[in-house]
């Protein structure tokens, strides 16, 4: 199959999201790798997805998961070579499935060479210039240089030992101390990453997931503004903030559009920024990158109101920029939708992960069920479905990894406050039995829960009704449903019902928690669970014609 040269594949692709290290490993020492993600080709093909994006697979000591990058065109030997990569391109292109990596600007990581080299070289010179170094406050420099907080750790600074023994200066890192943040004020570190997108573009790459888009420019004016918490909860929206989502941003990405139109079709972006809506457009203009991920979506709870106001408003927001608008309920930093969909709304799901999933019970089997109907409402909706490894099985988030196996610096970096993200990160169970449930043939990275054995590819695949045969349904179909950007909404006279139409008479419905509802169609096409009579239970969506 070749690839239409269509420069608008992306706006409303559905795209899912593979962690190579838990996807599936190929020669048996648990680690997932290129070769095993080459050998899923078929399974892959079996979703009708449009794309894949690809979390990290570049050398990395794994301080953060492979977002702690060591070198960034190359590929970590533990997962393959550059020679592996394409032949998984090409197999994936074969198979009609465009291919986005994950770029990560913001930060290397501590073994990248440029950072050696900075630790090998004196304060003030051209190698620590490409980082953020700083003397200390204090008598002897021993108070760090400003109040800036870290993702994973209490304080964005962390003291070096200059070659002498000595103390030193210090170096800024909004994530783990061993991701060190490179200093976007350089011409030399934004020169760098042109390369970097030039090297996948030309290898074939289809598209850029930009990591943390919002944090590589900040205000190094001297000295150093006061910005003691990461204000996420309290956003300045005047692109005059400290660290966060600064007005300079947007002239590194209109020089990366530049890139990414040289290519045919051009090459396109989706931008990981965590920012308030009314911001988007500045990241997902056609002069940007294109696309940003909607995280007021990946927030909403299952409730009608929060799904019908945030869909309105991202429709609003993605039509007056020339985007198009992007759906996602999971992805490697959050608590799996199955789970969090089966908690009571009022339980604060990180501290209920911090106690293994203890305080309070979790409806496993009405979170599954929530969660299939919230992806056939997005995957409805205008716009483009970013899908996680393992939410077609419906998988749930795994919490009861023992704390001592935790491998995410969130964990320990935040003094043991949070659990962090492993339990979506779990390597997917593919068999009902076999040492990593087929994952490979020797262990797991992370332990996997014995309940793999009973949801797992192998018992879903052909099975009707099995989460994984419902999205292989929906994905088809909706490849074929879809049409024009448009959306028309349908008075239901029950506000736990939400009804919608896409042009071609494709219709929508929602029961969130509500009686079961009435509702009139000429023809069935698909339901997240078995309905009759015209009747939609709770936490079951429908597609119909009228
Ligand atoms: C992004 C990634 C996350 C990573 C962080 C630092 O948020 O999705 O996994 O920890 O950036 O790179
Ligand atoms: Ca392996």
């Amino acid at each position: 199959m070749s690839l239409s040269k269509d420069a608008n594949w992306w706006r409303q692709a559905a795209v899912y999201q593979i962690y190579p290290r838990s996807f599936k490993d190929s020669n048996g020492d648990g680690i997932g790798d290129l070769k095993g993600i080459t050998s899923q080709v078929p399974y892959l093909k079996s979703l009708s997805l449009d794309a894949v994006w690809l979390s990290p697979f570049y050398p990395s000591a794994l301080a953060d998961g492979g977002y702690d990058v060591d070198d960034y065109r190359n590929v970590d030997p533990k997962l393959g070579t550059l020679e592996d990569f394409d032949e998984m391109l090409a197999a994936l292109h074969e198979a009609g499935i465009r291919v986005f990596v994950d770029i990560v600007p913001n930060h290397s990581s501590n073994l990248h060479q440029w950072f050696i080299d900075a630790l090998n070289s004196e304060p003030g010179s051209p190698e620590r210039a490409r980082y953020i170094f700083r003397d200390g406050k204090g008598k002897d420099g021993e108070l760090p240089p400003s109040d800036w907080p870290s993702h994973f750790a209490p304080s964005a600074w962390t003291r070096i030992t200059e070659k002498d023994g000595k103390p030193g200066q210090w170096y800024c890192h909004l994530f783990a101390p061993e991701q060190p943040d490179l200093n976007w004020d350089n011409p030399e570190v934004e020169a760098d990453f042109i390369k970097t997108l030039r090297f996948w573009a030309d290898r074939g790459v289809d598209g850029f997931r930009v990591d943390v888009a919002h944090a590589m420019k900040k205000d190094l004016s001297e000295p150093l503004r006061s910005q003691p918490t990461l204000g996420y909860e309290n956003p300045r929206l005047d692109g005059k903030g400290v660290f966060f989502d600064r007005a300079e941003l947007f002239d590194v990405y209109r020089e990366w559009r530049k890139v990414f139109n040289e290519y045919d079709p051009p090459r396109v972006a989706v931008a990981e920024a965590n920012v308030p809506i009314e911001r988007m457009p500045l990241y997902a203009s056609d002069k940007t990158l294109g696309q940003a991920f909607n995280f007021a979506f990946l927030d909403a709870k299952f409730d009608p109101s929060d799904y019908r106001d945030t869909v309105k408003k991202s429709l609003e927001i993605a039509d007056k920029n020339h985007s198009s608008s992007t759906w996602v309920l999971s992805n490697h930093d959050k608590i799996r939708h199955a789970t969090r969909y089966g908690l009571h709304p009022i339980v604060d799901e990180k501290k209920w992960l911090l106690a293994d999933g203890k305080t309070h019970p979790l409806d496993r089997e009405a979170g599954t069920r929530a969660a299939l109907a919230a992806t056939m409402f997005i995957l409805a909706l205008p716009g483009c479905t970013y899908m996680y490894q393992g939410e077609e099985l419906g998988l749930h988030e795994v919490t009861d990894i023992p704390h001592d196996q935790i491998q995410d610096p969130a964990y320990a970096g935040n003094l043991y406050t949070e659990k962090g993200r492993d339990g979506c990160r779990v390597p997917l169970p593919w068999a009902s039995t076999g040492s990593s449930y087929g994952f490979g043939s020797g262990g797991s990275h992370l332990p996997q829960p014995t309940w793999f054995a009973e949801t797992n590819v192998e018992k879903q695949d052909g099975k009707e009704g099995s989460p994984l045969e419902i999205y292989r349904k929906a994905l088809a179909l909706r490849k074929k449903l879809q049409g024009e950007e448009l959306l028309m909404w349908h008075e239901t006279k029950n506000k736990e019902v939400l009804h919608f139409s896409r042009p071609g008479g494709w219709n929508c419905m929602i029961n969130f928690r509500g009686y079961s509802h009435k509702f009139e169609a000429k023809e069935i096409l698909h339901s997240s669970a078995p309905i009759s009579d015209f009747t939609l239970p709770a936490g079951t969506t429908v597609w119909f014609k009228v």
